[in-house]
């Protein structure tokens, strides 16, 4: 018989993503407009065994669908990842009445909502990570924000690009993946976008475009590189040597991970919360929500931990054509 839920938790883990403050809002007051008790567990596992547990009501999330962070803080904990700490973290949720747990995470953040689930605990995932790196979702919450901060970021750094008639390597973040880096070479017209995915350390190839766009009488270069390949700075000395075209290198960082969520995240974070709390009354647990071919929907954590994916690939090689 599906267990009866009368009080959840809610907690976001792992790196912060704008949009994971309406998506505590929307699990907030969803679950109250149910007749549940909400707890906002902070500071993600590490708070959780800390029991750094506060009441959550109507006012506790007001004015914070719009900002970017996460008013519950996050953290990453290795205590989570040993069987002790998960069966500590059960105990936890036990003894402040917690019978559900949403996680607003990554991969990690699952693994940790997996094992609460096996030591009794019902859970339920929310994807959110700027890098869209979650095989069983097509929408990770922040990645729409984390993009459009990285494309005005580029264009910034285009103008002064143009200006000086040089190249510029822009690194831009995603952990292993490449999205972050496909969808800003795309939006901001790169010369070349380099994702780990597709990376086979042949370099020649972007040498070799950047000189044939100088012929064609192409003024300043634009070379969007992700996080998973790195190395930014050396490219840029290879490139200044081998092309006698001055270049830079810019990393972004961490700008990309801050600011207002934009509508979608606002949106997408909200409908995802909600759609958690309807999971964990339904008595399910050991569920991530996805975005998938158009609609909301739920998976099971392991299935969705053993799916694997890959970039667009209809997006990477149309980079190519558009770039010629
Ligand atoms: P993300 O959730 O963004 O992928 P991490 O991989 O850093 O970020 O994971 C966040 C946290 O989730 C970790 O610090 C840890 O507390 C927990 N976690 C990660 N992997 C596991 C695991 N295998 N078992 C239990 N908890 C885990
Ligand atoms: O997962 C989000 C992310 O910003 C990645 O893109 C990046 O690799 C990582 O987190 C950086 O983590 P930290 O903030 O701990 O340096």
């Amino acid at each position: 018989m599906a267990k009866e839920i009368k009080t959840i938790g809610v907690m976001t883990s792992g790196g912060d993503a704008p949009g994971m403050n309406a998506a505590i809002r929307a699990v907030v007051r969803a679950a109250l407009s149910s007749g549940l008790q909400v707890k906002g567990i902070r500071r993600g596992y590490a708070g959780l065994l800390e029991e750094d547990i506060i009441d959550m009501h109507t006012m506790s999330v007001t004015d914070i669908v719009q900002r970017g962070g996460t008013i519950l803080f996050t953290s990453r904990c290795d205590e989570m990842r040993t069987p002790e700490g998960q069966k500590r973290a059960a105990e936890v949720c036990r003894k402040h009445g917690i019978d559900g747990v949403v996680v607003i995470g990554g991969d990690g953040s699952f693994r940790g909502a997996q094992k609460l689930s096996e030591n009794g605990i019902n859970t339920v995932g929310i994807p959110g990570t700027i890098d869209l790196d979650i095989a069983c979702t097509e929408y990770t919450i922040g990645f729409d924000t984390a993009c459009n901060t990285a494309m005005e970021a580029i264009d910034k750094v285009r103008d002064t690009s143009a200006s000086h008639e040089r190249c510029s390597i822009i690194e831009v973040m995603g952990r292993t993946a490449g999205h972050i880096a496909l969808w800003c070479g795309i939006s901001n017209g790169s010369e070349y976008v380099m994702v780990p995915e597709r990376y086979d350390n042949d370099e020649e190839e972007i040498i070799e475009k950047i000189l044939s766009k100088r012929r064609k009488g192409k003024k300043h270069h634009i070379v969007v590189n992700a996080e998973g390949i790195g190395r930014s700075h050396e490219l840029a000395k290879k490139i200044e040597e081998r092309t006698g075209i001055e270049t830079r290198a810019t990393v972004i960082g961490h700008i990309q991970r801050g600011g207002n969520p934009s509508c979608r995240d606002r949106v997408y974070a909200s409908a995802m919360g909600a759609l958690a709390v309807d999971i964990l009354i339904e008595g399910k647990t050991n569920r991530v929500v996805a975005f998938k071919e158009g609609k909301f929907c739920d998976y099971d954590i392991d299935e969705a931990l053993n799916m694997t994916k890959d970039i667009d690939e209809l997006l990477y090689s149309m980079t190519r054509r558009l770039s010629r």
